[in-house]
């Protein structure tokens, strides 16, 4: 193939021939989201020729039966694509598989050698799709057999570590073998299409930078609520929690984006510098603040559209204290938010699936409409990251038509479905082409890795320190009570959307 259009309609930047190293090819990661990416890059064109994609697992398997793992776990997670036959057998004609005990260092790297053996020249992409504890074992590995070629790069999938000391461990053992700039430490939600749509919204209309401050924003809040549970993935969840799951990295890139400075440019580490100063100027949260600033919550059991669902513990399989829900209030202590609230809260099981930043503005200073015109609603800018992507303002407005002036809040709004064309790539579709250009934007630097768990770190041990309780919640909710009123003491409201 060799299209230079994606189906949305937008242009391919073409790459240059590369091969690229799955460990952990047989784990829900790699088939349900890195091997499909590709497949949908090969398919769009933009996989070249000559690459190789070499599938490393423990497993002794055949590569005939890799390949048919592969194509299974795609048409189970993507049955909406009819794609035929031809399709899978020239796409897997890219596909390769090692068997290898990655992390052993007598294991035998031999088959995996030979897959790589006279292609030195070219771009070459490991990436560990493995817990955290394997990234120092790979990395020594990969370079006791010398395959860090000068081209080579490796991709860390998060977490990177369980606290700071763990992260900082992983960073020293990671980094004897590969410099900063070959290391991708991925949080996929910066390959989202509406994350990096935060900064072209920011940077590139100058409506916004004027009231981007604490004279006009009155609060900001970060969601995103998930319906599915922990469900096969309880065991390694039970052992993390919302807080390291989703708060350390996705959470707090959503509001370095939201509150960063604006860079001087777009190249990755003006922007990254930005990120940095601004989770350095985090509050800490303290054994003091925490009871009243954090909440945790655990789902039990309850229905989510009119399905019942098992309780987290049930899943599970025995009684745990791991938060599935956690919401918490942030300062970001500088000169531009200086008393601006940022609301946090993540959850599974919740009622809907619904990612969104939402900025609200503070009252006009002097209302000039009478009570019964009806009630003033505050402006707000809503950015709903996932689904339904789209950015919307809510305005008030006249309520057209007679009958006097009569109040109506509604909602300018710009929806990618409607705007744009029906599927853009997936986010691990472009972080993996962005690891093959070189592109370290879209990834976590070391330091901004470190700084995050800082942060979490203290709440954690606040966590501890306080024995702060997980409060139960009815999966199919918006999570425990005492998330309403973590909000509600401050005289605002979660956002519900219109
Ligand atoms: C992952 C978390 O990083 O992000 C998962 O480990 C979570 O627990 C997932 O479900 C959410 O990603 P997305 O793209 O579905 O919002």
């Amino acid at each position: 193939m060799n299209n230079t259009q994606t189906n949305t309609g937008s242009k391919l930047l073409p790459v240059e021939p590369f091969d690229i190293v799955v460990f952990g090819a047989t784990g829900d990661l790699a088939l349900r989201k890195l091997l499909p990416a590709l497949f949908h890059r090969w398919r769009d064109g933009q996989i070249p020729q000559d690459c190789k994609i070499i599938g490393a697992a423990r497993s002794a398997m055949s590569q005939a039966d890799f390949i048919a793992r592969v194509e299974e776990h795609y048409r189970t997670y993507f049955p909406e694509e009819k794609n035929g036959a031809d399709d899978w057998k020239a796409f897997s004609e890219h596909l390769h598989y090692c068997a290898l005990d990655v992390a052993s260092t007598d294991a035998d790297w031999s088959a995996l050698e030979t897959r790589l053996a006279d292609r030195d020249d070219k771009i070459r992409v490991f990436y560990l799709a493995l817990p955290p504890s394997l990234f120092g074992p790979v990395s020594a590995n990969i370079g006791a057999h010398k395959l860090n070629t000068p081209k080579a790069r490796i991709v860390l999938e998060k977490p990177i570590g369980h606290d700071l000391h763990s992260a900082r461990a992983i960073n020293d053992a990671v980094g004897r073998v590969f410099p900063e700039e070959s290391i991708f430490r991925i949080d996929h939600y910066l390959g989202k299409e509406t994350v990096q749509n935060l900064l072209i919204l920011r940077f590139t209309n100058s409506l916004f930078e004027p009231v981007w401050n604490s004279n006009v924003v009155d609060h900001v809040q970060i969601t995103v609520a998930e319906t599915v549970g922990a469900g096969e993935r309880a065991s390694y969840y039970d052992t993390s929690g919302a807080l390291r799951d989703m708060v350390q990295n996705h959470m707090l890139q959503l509001l370095c984006l939201v509150a960063m400075e604006p860079p001087n440019d777009f190249a990755a580490d003006t922007i990254r510098d930005e990120k940095i100063k601004v989770l350095r100027a985090l509050r800490p949260i303290t054994p003091k603040t925490a009871t009243r600033d954090t909440v945790r919550g655990q789902y039990r059991d309850g229905a989510i559209g009119g399905k019942a669902v098992p309780g987290y513990d049930d899943e599970l399989g025995r009684n745990s204290d791991t938060e599935t829900f956690t919401a918490l209030k942030a300062y970001v202590d500088n000169w531009r938010w200086s008393g601006v609230p940022f609301y946090l809260r993540t959850g599974k099981r919740m009622k809907e699936r619904r990612s969104e930043i939402m900025i609200q503005f503070k009252r006009v200073a002097h209302p000039l409409t009478a009570p019964e015109a009806g009630h003033l609603h505050p402006t707000r800018l809503v950015i709903r990251l996932q689904p339904d992507e789209g950015v919307k303002l809510l305005l008030m407005t006249k309520d057209p038509g007679p009958g006097g002036m009569r109040l109506r809040y509604v909602p300018l709004n710009l929806s990618y479905a409607d705007t744009f064309c029906a599927r853009y790539p997936d986010a691990y579709e472009r972080v993996l082409m962005a690891v093959v250009r070189n592109d370290l934007g879209l990834f976590m630097r070391r330091d901004e890795v470190e700084a995050a768990w800082g942060w979490i770190d203290g709440i954690l041990s606040a966590w501890n320190a306080d024995e702060m309780p997980c409060q139960s919640y009815a999966a199919g909710t918006d999570g425990p009570t005492q998330s309403a009123m973590l909000i509600d003491r401050d005289g605002r409201e979660w956002f519900d959307d219109l």
